[in-house]
């Protein structure tokens, strides 16, 4: 073992539907070097949404061990729909969480304001969702 961050071993995931059960992921095994760049490729349906979606604790699985040798590993995922509201501006919409854990302060929505300007978004923040590209709706997430 290398320097090993992350060992996967018999992950399986399935799904239940009207139609029954559905293994959606057979027997990962997967082992993650510090430092690398891993990409994960298959055809549509190969099960990459639910794997990143069992990684990131969105979803949980159905069987096998994910180990992580760091502690307080921090997992973004960029989901495949953007899921923004289209009824909030995009400052709006990027504020939602703050919003509802409480009230907002002047100093989250100037740091809110400031990463979007990092983003290249700063124009767009009172605009609605359906402005913007695929990309950028993206980048708001
Ligand atoms: N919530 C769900 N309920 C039932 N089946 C699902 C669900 N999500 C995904 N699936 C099924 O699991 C399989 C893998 O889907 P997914 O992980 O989205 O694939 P990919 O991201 O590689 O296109 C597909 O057969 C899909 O129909
Ligand atoms: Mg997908």
């Amino acid at each position: 073992m290398k320097n090993n961050i992350l060992k996967i071993s018999h992950l399986s995931k399935n799904y239940q539907d009207s139609d029954g059960e559905i293994a959606a992921i057979k027997d990962i095994n997967l082992d993650i070097e510090e430092g690398k760049f891993i990409v994960i490729v298959g055809p549509s349906g190969c099960g990459k949404s639910s794997f990143l979606s069992i990684l990131a604790n969105l979803d949980n699985k159905s069987g096998g061990n994910i180990t992580f040798f760091k502690k307080n590993i921090k997992i973004g995922y960029m989901l495949q729909k953007d899921c923004l509201f289209p009824w909030l501006s995009i400052l709006d919409n990027c504020l939602l969480g703050l919003s509802i854990k409480g009230e907002i302060k002047e100093e989250d929505r100037d740091y809110v304001i400031k990463l979007l300007d990092m983003y290249g978004l700063s124009e767009f923040k009172n605009k609605f969702p359906n402005s913007l590209s695929g990309g950028m709706r993206q980048r708001v997430v």
